[in-house]
């Protein structure tokens, strides 16, 4: 392997003398680290795994290289919570230094086993030039928080006949009384698709098959990522990250990009009948989301608020990406919605609100730090254009913009001196039906914004990398219009 190769791929344990700290330095006074947003202190931290409520804690374990911002050998990191908002970090739970996993632990699920928390991954295999293949591999959590390799891994060796070494991201549940395990896969044909392996202990495991999905996808899609399945209000959901999409209308505008798929799963036959499909998000930074059952059985999200082949001002810095905020999914009216998670509340200190009646150009509210949560209730009366901007100064400014001759809602980044990734655009965009008035949350953490749009209808995580100074929040108008505010500082 050539040298840069190898330096891809260390582990932690390979880190030389003074490695890490220097690593560290580089980017603790960045004023770009979120507070509230899970974060890497350096390195890139890509999709969030074996995401559980388990013996009365929440854990986060997340891809991670710890050597620069780039892809390399990947580890799992590991954070844990007693009330979802504030996270204490842990030693590294999954490095990668078996033959099984000898180009990293990929991503992966979780699932509680007799009271242990078992958390299935893919060990990363690479071969030269573009050979590889997959173990399925197994780490077994206790009580107590220690966590071990399972003595005979890996639980599934290699790949099975018809599809490439592109088989990864171990999904874990349980129907009927039996374990399934879905998985991400190219077929040999070089398209992708879900596969599912059947077990009736959790450990040893058969091939069952593909699962069946009628999709009205392009064939250019050559890769199906990280799996994920439950229940919810008597729909059967799944959502997957499928690689190769072509941009569609307002959908799929990111190079990779998130559906769900509303429908009835037949286990037995590997069925599952679609009765709805549609982009989970409308930002730019969203992929690999994971799902989990919370405290009071609600379903949680947590997504890698990041984007593959982008590059990121933060890159200079060493470090790369956050996670979203965790996010509550219900199902209404035959849609999946996506609100911030009802712990989120427990962040709030001083909230001011007032309401505003906009006769000029915009207003602009007294705002001097990017850390913050806003609910706006905007009344457009007869306007066709309004918005809101963030991070606003002079020269900077993220704009969201509603356009009800339209019916559409768009957010551009492009006004940043740091502006990033300008070969995929500045611009997303998504239909939204403009009543009488529209209801905004946003979450804003130093360099990311996660905006809700009518009780998460539409949803847009962006990363913006602003001045120090650009902290305004505007709401503009070409003419009169009123709102609600109520802006919360939040803590940490
Ligand atoms: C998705 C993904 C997964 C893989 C992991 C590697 O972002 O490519 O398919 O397991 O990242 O870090």
């Amino acid at each position: 392997m050539g040298k840069n190769m190898e330096a891809k791929y260390r582990t932690l344990y390979d880190a030389k003398k003074n490695e890490l700290e220097i690593l560290r330095e580089k980017s603790v006074n960045s004023i770009w680290k979120p507070a509230f947003h899970i974060h890497p202190q350096f390195g890139l931290l890509n999709d969030p795994n074996g995401l559980s409520y388990y013996n009365g804690e929440f854990h986060v374990f997340y891809q991670w290289f710890p050597f620069d911002a780039t892809h390399g050998m990947k580890h799992w990191a590991h954070v844990k919570s007693k009330d979802l908002v504030n996270w204490e970090r842990l030693p590294v739970a999954l490095v990668p230094v078996e033959d099984y996993e000898s180009h990293g632990a990929y991503s992966g699920a979780s699932f509680e086993v007799d009271g242990k928390l078992y958390l299935y991954y893919t060990g990363n295999i690479k071969y030269g030039g573009e050979e590889r293949s997959a173990n399925q591999c197994l780490a077994i959590m206790d009580l107590d928080g220690t966590i071990v390799k399972y003595e005979n891994n890996p639980i599934i060796e290699g790949v099975p006949e018809g599809y490439t070494g592109h088989v990864r991201d171990p999904k874990v549940f349980r129907k009927n009384g039996r374990y399934y395990m879905l998985l991400g896969a190219q077929r040999s044909d070089l398209t992708g698709a879900n596969i599912v392996y059947e077990s009736a202990d959790a450990v040893n495991w058969s091939f069952k098959g593909e699962l069946k999905l009628e999709l009205d996808l392009p064939d250019s899609v050559y890769m199906f990522e990280c799996p994920d399945f439950f229940e919810l209000n008597g729909h059967d959901v799944l959502i997957v990250s499928p690689q190769g999409l072509k941009a569609e209308g307002h959908d799929y505008h990111n190079i990779y990009n998130v559906i769900y798929v509303l429908g009835k799963l037949d286990i037995d036959s590997l069925t599952f009948e679609v009765q709805y499909y549609q982009e989970l998000e409308k930002g730019f930074d969203f992929y690999a989301p994971q799902t989990f059952s919370g405290k009071n059985n609600e379903r949680l999200l947590f997504s890698w608020a990041g984007m593959g082949e982008v590059e990121y001002p933060s890159d200079k810095e060493s470090w790369a990406h956050c996670l979203s905020i965790p996010r509550e999914l219900t199902i209404e009216k035959d849609r999946l919605l996506q609100n911030p998670a009802q712990e989120m509340k427990q962040l709030r200190l001083n909230s001011v609100g007032a309401e505003l009646i906009l006769e000029k150009e915009f207003v602009e509210f007294d705002n001097a730090s990017n850390r913050y949560e806003l609910e706006i209730e905007i009344n457009p009366e007869d306007n066709e254009l309004f918005g809101l901007e963030l991070f606003a100064s002079e020269s900077e400014g993220l704009l969201l913009q509603f356009d009800s001759s339209h019916n559409t809602v768009s957010l551009n980044r492009e006004k940043f001196a740091a502006a990033f990734g300008s070969e995929f655009g500045f611009v997303r965009c998504a239909s939204l039906v403009i009543g009488d008035a529209v209801k905004v949350q946003v979450f804003v953490d130093a360099s990311i914004a996660e905006i809700f749009i009518n009780n998460g209808e539409v949803v847009f995580t962006a990363r913006v990398f602003p001045k120090e100074n650009s902290t305004g929040i505007r709401v503009f108008s070409a003419g009169k219009l009123t709102c609600n505010y109520k802006k919360h500082e939040l803590a940490q």
